[in-house]
Protein backbone atom coordinates (compact mmCIF):
# COMPACT_ATOMS: atom_id res chain seq x y z
CA UNK A 1 0.00 0.00 0.00
CA UNK A 2 1.31 3.77 -1.11
CA UNK A 3 0.63 5.44 1.81
CA UNK A 4 0.33 2.96 5.22
CA UNK A 5 1.36 4.19 8.42
CA UNK A 6 4.61 2.71 10.15
CA UNK A 7 2.62 0.80 12.83
CA UNK A 8 -1.23 -0.17 13.24
CA UNK A 9 -3.56 2.81 14.12
CA UNK A 10 -4.06 0.36 17.27
CA UNK A 11 -1.12 1.79 19.37
CA UNK A 12 -2.64 5.33 19.07
CA UNK A 13 -3.93 6.19 22.40
CA UNK A 14 -7.99 6.65 22.06
CA UNK A 15 -7.07 9.40 24.56
CA UNK A 16 -4.52 11.59 23.63
CA UNK A 17 -6.51 11.17 20.28
CA UNK A 18 -9.58 12.36 21.82
CA UNK A 19 -7.45 15.40 24.11
CA UNK A 20 -6.18 17.23 20.81
CA UNK A 21 -7.93 20.43 19.68
CA UNK A 22 -10.26 20.50 17.03
CA UNK A 23 -8.66 19.71 13.46
CA UNK A 24 -5.38 17.99 14.62
CA UNK A 25 -4.74 14.33 14.22
CA UNK A 26 -2.32 11.98 15.30
CA UNK A 27 -0.93 9.37 13.64
CA UNK A 28 2.15 6.74 12.51
CA UNK A 29 3.86 8.32 10.08
CA UNK A 30 3.95 7.57 6.27
CA UNK A 31 6.19 7.83 3.20
CA UNK A 32 3.61 10.59 2.37
CA UNK A 33 5.24 12.79 5.12
CA UNK A 34 8.25 13.52 3.18
CA UNK A 35 5.64 16.06 1.40
CA UNK A 36 3.65 17.32 4.91
CA UNK A 37 6.50 19.46 6.82
CA UNK A 38 7.79 16.32 8.43
CA UNK A 39 11.10 17.13 8.23
CA UNK A 40 10.32 20.58 9.03
CA UNK A 41 9.45 19.82 11.76
CA UNK A 42 12.72 18.09 12.74
CA UNK A 43 14.47 20.91 11.91
CA UNK A 44 12.85 22.88 14.99
CA UNK A 45 14.84 20.28 16.70
CA UNK A 46 18.44 19.49 15.00
CA UNK A 47 20.08 19.70 11.69
CA UNK A 48 18.22 17.32 9.02
CA UNK A 49 20.07 17.65 6.08
CA UNK A 50 18.71 17.32 2.22
CA UNK A 51 17.53 13.93 1.18
CA UNK A 52 15.74 12.67 -1.88
CA UNK A 53 12.31 10.81 -1.98
CA UNK A 54 14.11 7.65 -2.59
CA UNK A 55 16.01 8.14 0.61
CA UNK A 56 13.58 8.89 2.64
CA UNK A 57 11.19 5.65 1.91
CA UNK A 58 14.23 3.67 2.01
CA UNK A 59 14.69 4.38 5.97
CA UNK A 60 11.14 4.13 6.35
CA UNK A 61 10.80 0.82 4.53
CA UNK A 62 13.99 -0.27 6.93
CA UNK A 63 11.96 1.13 9.97
CA UNK A 64 9.00 -0.77 8.72
CA UNK A 65 11.26 -4.09 8.56
CA UNK A 66 12.42 -3.80 12.31
CA UNK A 67 9.14 -5.84 13.22
CA UNK A 68 7.69 -3.16 15.67
CA UNK A 69 11.24 -1.64 17.07
CA UNK A 70 10.62 2.06 15.57
CA UNK A 71 7.87 3.86 15.86
CA UNK A 72 7.62 7.62 14.93
CA UNK A 73 4.21 9.50 15.08
CA UNK A 74 3.27 12.63 14.01
CA UNK A 75 0.59 15.20 14.84
CA UNK A 76 -1.29 16.76 11.29
CA UNK A 77 -3.36 19.74 10.65
CA UNK A 78 -6.13 17.71 9.16
CA UNK A 79 -6.51 21.64 7.15
CA UNK A 80 -3.26 22.45 6.20
CA UNK A 81 -2.41 18.79 5.69
CA UNK A 82 0.74 19.91 7.57
CA UNK A 83 2.85 18.22 10.21
CA UNK A 84 3.19 20.33 13.36
CA UNK A 85 4.80 18.04 15.72
CA UNK A 86 6.52 14.77 15.82
CA UNK A 87 8.18 11.88 18.33
CA UNK A 88 9.86 8.57 18.29
CA UNK A 89 10.17 5.72 20.23
CA UNK A 90 12.87 2.57 19.66
CA UNK A 91 11.93 -0.35 21.56
CA UNK A 92 15.20 -2.37 22.73
CA UNK A 93 14.83 -5.70 23.71
CA UNK A 94 17.32 -7.16 26.65
CA UNK A 95 18.13 -10.12 28.35
CA UNK A 96 17.81 -8.95 31.54
CA UNK A 97 15.25 -7.91 33.78
CA UNK A 98 13.42 -12.14 32.15
CA UNK A 99 14.01 -10.69 28.61
CA UNK A 100 12.74 -7.27 29.50
CA UNK A 101 12.19 -4.33 26.62
CA UNK A 102 13.10 -0.79 27.61
CA UNK A 103 11.88 2.33 25.31
CA UNK A 104 13.59 4.79 24.14
CA UNK A 105 12.38 8.33 23.43
CA UNK A 106 13.97 10.75 20.38
CA UNK A 107 13.31 13.46 18.19
CA UNK A 108 10.24 15.10 20.04
CA UNK A 109 9.40 18.34 17.94
CA UNK A 110 6.41 20.52 17.93
CA UNK A 111 6.53 23.36 15.32
CA UNK A 112 7.51 26.70 16.44
CA UNK A 113 3.62 28.29 15.45
CA UNK A 114 2.34 25.38 17.79
CA UNK A 115 4.33 25.41 20.76
CA UNK A 116 2.77 26.08 23.90
CA UNK A 117 -0.78 24.04 23.41
CA UNK A 118 0.39 20.77 24.97
CA UNK A 119 1.18 19.28 21.73
CA UNK A 120 4.08 17.65 23.03
CA UNK A 121 2.62 16.87 26.12
CA UNK A 122 0.41 14.66 23.58
CA UNK A 123 3.41 13.33 22.23
CA UNK A 124 5.18 11.97 25.14
CA UNK A 125 1.81 10.83 26.38
CA UNK A 126 1.26 8.87 23.23
CA UNK A 127 4.62 6.81 22.82
CA UNK A 128 4.28 6.12 26.67
CA UNK A 129 1.38 4.54 25.67
CA UNK A 130 3.05 2.54 22.75
CA UNK A 131 5.90 1.82 25.07
CA UNK A 132 3.55 0.69 27.99
CA UNK A 133 1.30 -1.28 25.07
CA UNK A 134 4.21 -3.79 23.62
CA UNK A 135 4.95 -4.52 27.11
CA UNK A 136 8.38 -2.15 28.12
CA UNK A 137 8.99 -2.07 31.94
CA UNK A 138 10.24 1.61 31.77
CA UNK A 139 10.90 4.14 29.02
CA UNK A 140 14.06 6.71 29.08
CA UNK A 141 15.51 9.57 26.98
CA UNK A 142 17.89 12.18 27.14
CA UNK A 143 17.63 15.94 27.37
CA UNK A 144 18.69 19.35 27.84
CA UNK A 145 18.01 20.71 30.76
CA UNK A 146 16.48 23.86 29.26
CA UNK A 147 13.92 20.75 28.09
CA UNK A 148 13.98 19.15 31.87
CA UNK A 149 10.74 21.21 33.32
CA UNK A 150 8.98 19.77 29.88
CA UNK A 151 9.84 16.17 31.01
CA UNK A 152 8.72 16.83 34.59
CA UNK A 153 5.17 18.03 33.12
CA UNK A 154 4.99 14.93 31.29
CA UNK A 155 5.99 12.45 34.58
CA UNK A 156 9.29 11.52 33.75
CA UNK A 157 12.31 12.15 36.37
CA UNK A 158 15.66 12.93 36.49
CA UNK A 159 17.68 9.28 36.36
CA UNK A 160 21.39 9.30 36.19
CA UNK A 161 23.71 10.97 34.06
CA UNK A 162 23.83 10.83 30.24
CA UNK A 163 27.10 10.06 28.18
CA UNK A 164 28.05 10.54 25.09
CA UNK A 165 30.46 9.44 22.39
CA UNK A 166 30.20 11.27 18.76
CA UNK A 167 32.24 10.14 15.99
N1 LIG B 1 10.83 23.96 30.41
C1 LIG B 1 9.87 23.85 31.38
N2 LIG B 1 8.57 23.60 31.12
C2 LIG B 1 8.22 23.48 29.82
C3 LIG B 1 9.14 23.59 28.75
C4 LIG B 1 10.50 23.83 29.09
N3 LIG B 1 11.46 23.92 28.15
N4 LIG B 1 8.48 23.41 27.58
C5 LIG B 1 7.19 23.21 27.90
N5 LIG B 1 7.04 23.24 29.26
C6 LIG B 1 5.81 23.02 30.02
C7 LIG B 1 4.65 23.83 29.50
O1 LIG B 1 4.63 25.12 30.07
C8 LIG B 1 3.47 22.98 29.92
O2 LIG B 1 3.25 23.20 31.31
P1 LIG B 1 1.74 23.34 31.91
O3 LIG B 1 1.13 21.97 31.78
O4 LIG B 1 1.95 23.75 33.33
O5 LIG B 1 1.04 24.35 31.07
C9 LIG B 1 4.00 21.55 29.77
O6 LIG B 1 5.43 21.65 29.85
C10 LIG B 1 3.61 20.92 28.45
O7 LIG B 1 4.12 21.74 27.41
P2 LIG B 1 3.64 21.61 25.89
O8 LIG B 1 2.73 22.73 25.56
O9 LIG B 1 3.16 20.24 25.63
O10 LIG B 1 5.04 21.84 25.16
P3 LIG B 1 5.29 22.00 23.59
O11 LIG B 1 4.15 21.53 22.80
O12 LIG B 1 5.76 23.39 23.34
O13 LIG B 1 6.50 21.00 23.35
C11 LIG B 1 8.89 20.82 23.17
C12 LIG B 1 7.69 21.06 24.10
C13 LIG B 1 8.75 19.45 22.50
C14 LIG B 1 10.16 20.84 24.01
C15 LIG B 1 8.89 21.94 22.10
O14 LIG B 1 9.06 23.18 22.72
C16 LIG B 1 9.94 21.77 21.02
O15 LIG B 1 9.68 21.18 19.97
N6 LIG B 1 11.14 22.34 21.25
C17 LIG B 1 12.22 22.30 20.25
C18 LIG B 1 12.76 20.89 20.02
C19 LIG B 1 13.17 20.19 21.31
O16 LIG B 1 13.89 20.73 22.14
N7 LIG B 1 12.70 18.92 21.46
C20 LIG B 1 12.99 18.07 22.62
C21 LIG B 1 14.34 17.44 22.47
S1 LIG B 1 14.66 16.14 23.67
C22 LIG B 1 14.19 14.69 22.88
O17 LIG B 1 13.83 14.69 21.73
C23 LIG B 1 14.15 13.41 23.69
Amino acid sequence: MADQGLFSDDLISPEVAAALPEGLDIRPLRKSDYNTGFLDCLRVLTTVGDMTVEQFNDRWDWMAAQNGTYFVLVIEDTSTKKVVGTGALLIEKKFIHSLGSAGHIEDIAVDKTQQGKKLGLRIINALDFISEKVGCYKTILDCSEANEGFYVKCGYKRAGRQMAHYY
